[in-house]
């Protein structure tokens, strides 16, 4: 982990190449909490720094923490958010690494937290960064390139069950099993090495059914190898109760996720610090069986039509948001 004070980076800037999702409604929602002077929010996935720089600019007495584990977003963000000085700090760290963040900043409450999950334009667009399905590239898919296995190792050396259960769980891939044979007799030959490879074997592999509806075929694939080389849904389980916990009283939390996988954790972790867990029948409810959060949003909250129809990948999102109402008990 590298703690760095915001600084102009070497290239361009990233306001041009980004909307971020449902702005308004994040800053609506976290607003309550970051009035105050000495505010802190933490942004868990800096990206390109455009909520980053909403935040700055909409709450002036607020300093922000903003965490990224691609070394590209943050050089790009860095430069975004120079003009905001030492209001801003830029940490390299994967989320689930907050509490150690926030222990070496000094910092041991704040009053709001961001998580955008997912991936960004910037990674998507970066065609050598091999997350698009629709550019052939090499297959790596890493957030951090400095770190951890590429989507080509998974392909050639994980045993067929294994990427079975990868594409079943995490792709919701109904013909995973037909996919995953095909890569195996594929991979025998040769190691895969690029995306263009992969994406015609999908097709090939697919019965003319299963091709008609839900997009490009090799979606759901290309979604399940990035979630298993980031190990994104271990990431989220360990990053948002952290989070909450990180959270002083009346400081408040909203969550972006962009499929039902990441959806469903947030969701149960808010339902469950929302929930009162007495023991059933007694009169009085004690303090520490008092439910820790109060919910946000009922529901996911989803993006307008017109937000969609401006910025197509504001579609899947899904925004949940909770409030810190009480200290835990011990
Ligand atoms: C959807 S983008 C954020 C975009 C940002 N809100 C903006 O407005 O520019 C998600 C970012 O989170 C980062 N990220 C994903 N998983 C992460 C993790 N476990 N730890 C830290 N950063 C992560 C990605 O590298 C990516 O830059």
């Amino acid at each position: 982990m590298r703690v760095r004070p915001a600084k102009r980076g070497p290239r361009m800037s990233g306001n041009t190449r980004h909307v971020p999702v449902m702005l308004r409604r994040c800053l609506d929602m976290l607003a309550p909490a970051l009035a105050e002077p000495g505010a802190v929010v933490v942004d868990c996935t800096l990206g390109l720094g455009g909520h980053s720089e909403a935040l700055l600019a909409t709450f002036p007495a607020a300093r922000l923490i903003a965490l990224d584990r691609d070394p590209s977003a943050l050089r790009l963000a860095g430069e975004r958010l120079a003009p905001y000085g030492d209001r801003a700090t830029l940490v390299h760290a994967v989320y689930d690494e907050l509490p150690e963040v926030l222990d070496r900043l000094g910092v041991p409450r704040v009053q709001g937290v961001l998580f955008d999950l997912g991936v960004s334009s910037m990674q998507l667009d970066e065609a050598d960064r091999g997350f698009a399905y629709a550019q052939d590239a090499p297959l790596d898919m890493r957030m951090d390139q400095t770190t951890g296995i590429s989507a080509a190792d998974v392909l050639n050396t994980y045993a067929p069950g294994e990427l079975v259960r990868i594409l079943r769980s995490y792709g919701e891939e109904k013909q995973a099993k037909r996919i995953v044979e095909a890569v195996v007799r594929e991979r025998a030959k040769e190691p895969f090495r690029n995306s263009a490879r992969l994406v015609e074997l999908i097709r090939e592999a697919l019965p003319q059914a299963a091709k008609r509806h839900g997009g490009n075929p090799a979606k759901r694939t290309f979604q399940a190898l990035r979630i298993e080389v980031n190990g994104e849904l271990a990431s989220v389980e360990r990053a948002v109760p952290a989070a909450v916990k990180a959270l002083a009283v009346g400081g408040r939390i909203a969550v972006l996720a962009y499929h039902s996988l990441e959806d469903r954790i947030v969701k149960q972790v808010f339902a469950a610090g929302a929930t009162n867990t007495a023991p059933p029948g007694l009169p009085v409810v004690p303090e520490q069986y008092q439910p820790r959060l109060k919910l946000l949003t009922r529901g996911a909250e989803l993006p307008t039509e017109e937000e969609v129809a401006e910025n197509r990948r504001a579609a899947p999102a899904r925004l949940r948001g909770a409030e810190r109402i009480r200290e835990d008990i011990a």
